[in-house]
Formats: structure tokens, C-alpha cells, sequence
């Protein structure tokens, strides 16, 4: 085996245009080369909302430009890498279709192995770049799109334990910003009025709260947030950063409830995880304080270790998309065929049975 492998990342399933290089040496170890991304929050904040047309323009403009940055930045050209990874689904179609045919379009000019990732499968993988896990263990995803309790077992090995059966979270937080008049993206803004807030003023609900089933569900809390703003109408700046702060309590306490039930599932099917068991975070939503205290929290009070992948590591990337890359091609699984086709529509465990709001991403609006 070689002493090392270098891969080429591209990812543009949503609203981040991204390319990176990433090595992964015979011993596991990772080296990220370069990591660019390119947001285009600008693009979609006056619609309030990723508009997917826009999104696909916008990744066919500025994706090669990014990997000719990525390879510059590495110092390297595309001969010196081994393979390509692209995202090929979940997400937007027309941004998978630019990023997934400028893979292979690479792939067949160098000749090179075109590894076709499932986002998801980016997100569940990356605490084994940034904090060396070993499997198994569970990985809390919250983002715009999705909003999923994954077990991750090995590579190409995931369980989905739980997911929404309607709104993401970060969805959640982006539809009460746009109720109560905040800008997009509402997740930071409904924080930051959070916190000049009083948490309770408002008994906010707090759905699917002692069910044993693992999912979420959080469109009737949206509901009740629009309902709370019409009975106390006009709202002042207090009142909504009474609402905001009363939201996130409720969404701290869902928290608790469902991932609290996820973590006993883990110990009682892995009573003997030899090293400390994980909960791992990713997607934008980690990015809240009171999201990440909750979490915290809670995996003090389970005995498990709490690994929250730095920020620019839990949103989108393509150095999640490069590593998910090398970990397949280090377990010997077979590259794809040039005509692989992108997915909009793509869960991580083909088992699970099929909810609206799983494997979705982009209705974020
Ligand atoms: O993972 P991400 O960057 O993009 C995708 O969804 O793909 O996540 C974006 C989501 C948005 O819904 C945004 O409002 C939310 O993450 N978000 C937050 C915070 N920062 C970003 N939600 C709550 N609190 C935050 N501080
Ligand atoms: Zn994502």
C-alpha cells in the first residue's frame, strides 16, 4: 500500500460551492492540504431562503476557479492526486449535477477513481479526521436540511435511530426568525435575541417529549411560535426576544429528551465499548450555545465524551467529503462507475424507513 493518499473533495449539495485536498497516510492519520468554500448566503438572503436555480448558477460559476485555489493551495496539480470524491446526494439536483459532473469529467480526463459520497456520510465521518473516534459511536446531525440521530457503526455502516418527521431544526430556527422578523439565516439571530430574553414567559411545546421512539418533530413549535406573536400582537423587541428565548428553551428540553433516550439506547446495545462511548455534533445548529450546553450536559450526566468538530468542519465542506472519500478507498470499497447519477433523494441507511422531513435537503425557505 502506498505511504499515503491524496483525494480531490468537491461538494455543492446546497448553498456552499466547497473543494479541498486531503491525505490520509497508511496509518490513518489525516492531513488536510486545503479546505475553500465559497458561501452564497449573499445570493439567497433576500429570498429568505436557498432559491435551488440560483444555488446551481452559482456553483457552475465559481466551482472550477475553487479547485484550481484548492490544488494552488496544496501546491500540487491534479496528476498528483489518486482519486476524486463528489458529493452525489442528498440535496439540491442541480447543484449535486454540477459538482458530481465536474468529478467525473476530472475523473475521466486523469484518469483517476471517482468516488460518488453521500453528504451524510461526510458529516458522519468527520470526527474520525479532527478527533481520531474509533466505531462505534452516535452522531447528532442538525442542520438547514436535516435534523438525524445516526449510529455510526464503521465505515459504509449507519443506523438511523432517529430523524424528523417534519422540520430540520435549523429550519426551525429559520422559519420563527422570518415570523418574527429577523433576518436569513434565522438560527444566529434568533440566539442573539435569546439572549436578552426571559426563557419563561412562554410555555412553548415541546413535541414527541417521552415517546420512545427517537425521532423529532418540530413544526408544531413553529405553529405555536406564530400563534404566540399573533395573541400578544403588536410584538415589541422584548417580546420577541421573549419568544426566541422561550424556543430555545423548548428546543434545549426536546434535546434533552430525545438524544438523552438515544444515548441509553447506545450503552444498552454497547454495554462494553471498550474505550469512553461518543456523542459526536455536526451541521450549523452546533453552532448555538445553549444547543451545545444542553449536549454537554447531557453527556456529563451519561458518561459519555461530547466531540463538537470545529465550526467550519460541522457545516458544509468538501474536506468532509474528501475524507469520507479515503475512508472507503483505505477499506478496499470499489470506486463508482462514470454514470452514477445524483440522488436529491439519498438516506445513509437504506434500511430505514422513509420519513418526509429524512434524506431531504434545501426546502429550507
Ligand atoms: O449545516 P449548515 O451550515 O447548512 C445546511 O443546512 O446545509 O446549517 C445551516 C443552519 C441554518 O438553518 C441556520 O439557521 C442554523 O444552521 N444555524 C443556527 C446557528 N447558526 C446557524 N441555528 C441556531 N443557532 C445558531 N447559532
Ligand atoms: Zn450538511
Amino acid at each position: 500500500m502506498a505511504p499515503f493518499l491524496r483525494i480531490l473533495g468537491i461538494e455543492t449539495s446546497c448553498d456552499e460551492t466547497a473543494a479541498a485536498i486531503v491525505e490520509r497516510a497508511a496509518d490513518g492519520a489525516p492531513n488536510v492540504l486545503s479546505d475553500v468554500v465559497l458561501s452564497q448566503l449573499d445570493e439567497h438572503s433576500a429570498y429568505g431562503g436557498v432559491v435551488p436555480e440560483i444555488a446551481a448558477r452559482a456553483h457552475v460559476e465559481a466551482l472550477d476557479t475553487l479547485i484550481e485555489e484548492a490544488l494552488a493551495r496544496a501546491e500540487m496539480s491534479l496528476s498528483d492526486v489518486d482519486a476524486v470524491a463528489a458529493t452525489s446526494g442528498p440535496g439540491l439536483i442541480g447543484g449535486l449535477l454540477v459538482g458530481l459532473m465536474t468529478g467525473k469529467a476530472i475523473a475521466k480526463a486523469c484518469g483517476k477513481p471517482l468516488y460518488a459520497i453521500n453528504h451524510l456520510e461526510g458529516h458522519a465521518l468527520t470526527a474520525r479526521l479532527t478527533d481520531h473516534l474509533d466505531f462505534p459511536y452516535l452522531m447528532l446531525l442538525v442542520s438547514g436540511g436535516h435534523t438525524q440521530l445516526i449510529l455510526v457503526r464503521g465505515v459504509g455502516e449507519y443506523e438511523r435511530w432517529g430523524t424528523t418527521i417534519d422540520d430540520a431544526l435549523g429550519e426551525a430556527f429559520d422559519k420563527t426568525a422570518k415570523l418574527l422578523g429577523l433576518p436569513y439565516p434565522g438560527g444566529p439571530e434568533v440566539e442573539k435575541a435569546a439572549a436578552r430574553g426571559d426563557a419563561k414567559r412562554f410555555d412553548l411545546p415541546r413535541p414527541l417529549v417521552g415517546e420512545a421512539r427517537l425521532d423529532f418533530s418540530f413544526s408544531g413549535l413553529k405553529t405555536a411560535v406564530r400563534q404566540t406573536a399573533m395573541d400578544i400582537a403588536p410584538v415589541s423587541d422584548q417580546d420577541v426576544a421573549d419568544i426566541c428565548a422561550s424556543f430555545q428553551r423548548a428546543i434545549s428540553r426536546t434535546l434533552q429528551d430525545r438524544v438523552g433516550r438515544g444515548l441509553q439506547r447506545f450503552l444498552h446495545e454497547f454495554p462494553n465499548t471498550p474505550e469512553e462511548p461518543a456523542l459526536v455534533v455536526a451541521g450549523g445548529v452546533a453552532a448555538n450555545q445553549e444547543v451545545r450546553r444542553t449536549l454537554e450536559l447531557l453527556c456529563a450526566k451519561h458518561g459519555f465524551r461530547f466531540v463538537a468538530p470545529p465550526m467550519r468542519l460541522c457545516t458544509d465542506n468538501a474536506v468532509m467529503i474528501a475524507w469520507a472519500g479515503l475512508e472507503r478507498m483505505a477499506k478496499g470499497f470499489a470506486s463508482d462507475d462514470l454514470d452514477v447519477q445524483p440522488r436529491s433523494r439519498w438516506p445513509l441507511d437504506q434500511n430505514a424507513e422513509r420519513m418526509i422531513g429524512s434524506g431531504k435537503r434545501g426546502a429550507k425557505a
